[in-house]
This record gives C-alpha cells, structure tokens and sequence, in this order.
C-alpha cells in the first residue's frame, strides 16, 4: 500500500479533520489567526490525524457520533502537535519548516510561543467538548510528558556523554508519547475491547520510536527540499542523537574525539568530516535498522484487529515511518 492509498481508506474523514481545523484556529486577536493559519496552511503530513482516524475505523466505529468525536479527536492531536512545533522550533533555534520560514524567523520567538499556547488551549477546549474523560486522561498526560521530553533534551544539549538509554528516554518522551495517545485514544473512543485498547496504544508508542529514529536519520541524510526542515539543525544544535551516539560506540578514538568536539562545541563547521564518520561507521544503518526493528513490533500489535483495508493501512503507516523522505 502507498502513501497516497493509505490516506484514501480515510479520505472524507481526513477531509472533515482539515476543514474543522480550519475551522477552529478562529481567534479575536489577529496575530493568533495569522500566525495559526501560516503554520497549518503549509500542511504537514498530518500522520497523527491518520493514525487517529485508521485506529477509529480498524477497531470497528459503532455510530456516527463516534466518528464525529474521531474527527475532533484527530484535530484536537493535530493542534497538541502544532503547538509542540512552535516551541520546538524556538527551543532549537530552527528557520525552515514545513518548506517555509518557521514563524520564529517571521515573527520572532515571543508571538511563536505565545501562539503555541494559545493552540494547547484551543486544542484543550475542544478536548473538553468530547466529555470523555478517558481520553482526557491520556491527553493531558502526553502533553506532561511531552514538555518533558523537550527539557530532558534540552538539558543534554552539547553533552556528548548521553548515553542510549537517555537518548530512548528523551525520544519516546518527546515523539512517541503523542503517537501513542494518538492510537490510544482513538481506541478507547472506538471500542470497549480492553486488549485492542491496549494493543492499539502499543502500536503507537512503538511507531512514534521508528518515527523519531527516521527523523534523526533524516537529519543526516535528508534533502532540505523534500523535508521542508533544513539538513544539520541537530549537529548545529549540539544535539547528541543516535548516529552520533553510534559512531562514539564504535568509531575510532580519532573519530570519538571528532564527534565529541563537535557536540560540544554545537555548531556545523565540521559537518562533512562528521559525516564521513558517522557513515563509515555505519550508524545511519545502524539507527534506521533499530527503526525497523519497532515497525515490526508496532505491526505485531496489529494481530487482534479483524482484517480491514484500515488495518492493512496502519501496517502500511508504520513502514512509511521509517522509509520515508520528508
Ligand atoms: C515533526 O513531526 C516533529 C517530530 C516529531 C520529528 P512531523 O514530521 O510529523 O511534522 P509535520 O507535521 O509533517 O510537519
Ligand atoms: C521534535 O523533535 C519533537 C517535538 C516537536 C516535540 P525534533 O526537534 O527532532 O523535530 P524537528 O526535526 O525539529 O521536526
Ligand atoms: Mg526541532
Ligand atoms: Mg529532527
């Protein structure tokens, strides 16, 4: 199944998620509808709407208020994320981002984080909306964990000694937990199986790994053109991530000593001797293999689902995580 016939399978439910988005990025204060349009209207992959809304149907959508309340659902994450963006890229002083200036360089860092809160708050009215409080219990964790996992990792900028362990720790804090809820919540509005919830929840964390592991790949060997993010942003950042983490473990001492400096010193001067390194070590192979491993493990969770293009579409989700060029 390809990229395009996966979003097919949700295609008006997908369609419904991108008006009602549209919808509720509405805000008195003009600089809040501004700078909210700009980042939406430059699209996004929305893979985490598609997940919320494949997990919905491939566990079965007894009514029409149940897929009304996925669509909003959908929507609602969207948002989570957005906002997440927003910070992020202040946090990590980045300038491209979904192929556009990120609204840190067009505006400056104060109305991008000012905004990113509004988003939270808009997405945790709308959440309040689905009087669920399940699926409100799963949210307002994954944003906690979230913040988190942008401190942690903030906390370990140019530290070169992060070890493999923390790295995971700061990945599945700030990515895959919000895959997670994703899958999750979709479920426990869509049905009241305790396994599939469980498996559905699962699947998300371990995809939201392969993601993330993709993207720190990506980050090496991406195309700024295709990412719309540009190339080095985590080398340039002192961001110590698992093909660096890699080539300390089995590079040279002349290599270790290279990747070391460079963390440290945050900054990209040595970028093409560092990825000599890294790629002659082997780490990108290394970190994608890894990816690959949670892909798999994300489609075993799939196994209690009945067989539906839905599901065939979330197997089909997972691998377009890792084997992916934006
Ligand atoms: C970017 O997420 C942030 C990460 C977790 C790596 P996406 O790659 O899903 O961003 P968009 O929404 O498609 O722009
Ligand atoms: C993104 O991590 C995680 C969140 C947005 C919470 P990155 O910093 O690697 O994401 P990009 O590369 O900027 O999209
Ligand atoms: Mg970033
Ligand atoms: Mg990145």
């Amino acid at each position: 199944m390809h990229a395009q016939q996966i979003y097919e399978t949700v295609s008006s439910d997908f369609q419904a998620v991108d008006t009602l988005i549209k919808e509720q990025l509405f805000s008195r204060v003009p600089l809040v509808e501004s700078i909210g349009r700009y980042i939406t209207d430059s699209g996004g992959k929305r893979m985490r709407p598609l997940v919320v809304l494949l997990t919905a149907n491939a566990a079965g959508l007894a009514s029409d208020s149940v897929r009304r309340d996925c669509i909003k659902l959908a929507a609602i994450i969207e948002f989570l994320h957005t906002a997440t963006l927003l910070h992020d890229d202040v946090v990590d002083t980045s300038e491209l981002r979904r192929g556009r200036s990120t609204a840190n360089a067009k505006w400056g860092n104060a109305p991008s984080v000012l905004v990113g809160d509004f988003l939270y708050s808009r997405s945790f009215e709308m959440m309040v909306e689905l009087r669920d409080l399940a699926v409100m219990e799963i949210l307002s964790q994954a944003t906690s964990i979230i913040a988190e996992g942008e401190v942690l990792q903030l906390m370990n900028v140019r530290n070169p000694d992060l070890t493999e362990e923390q790295y995971m720790d700061v990945i599945r804090s700030k990515t895959a937990m919000l895959f997670q809820a994703s899958s999750h919540s979709a479920a426990v509005l869509a049905t009241d199986n305790v396994a599939i919830q469980e498996a559905m929840r699962d699947y998300g964390l371990y995809l939201g790994m392969a993601f993330q592991l993709a993207d720190d790949v990506l980050d090496y060997r991406g195309s700024a053109e295709e990412m719309g993010k540009n190339v080095g942003d985590d080398l340039a950042e002192g961001k110590c991530t698992l093909p660096l983490i890699h080539t300390m473990k089995v590079g040279t001492e002349a290599q270790r000593n290279l990747v070391r400096q460079a963390i440290r010193q945050a900054g990209l001067e040595q970028l093409p001797q560092i990825l000599e390194a890294v790629e002659s070590c082997g780490a990108l192979e290394h970190t994608l293999n890894l990816a690959h491993a949670y892909v798999e493990k994300a489609v075993a969770c799939l196994d209690g689902l009945a067989d539906s293009p839905h599901k065939e579409a979330l197997a089909a989700l997972a691998r377009l995580a890792v084997n992916r060029s934006k």
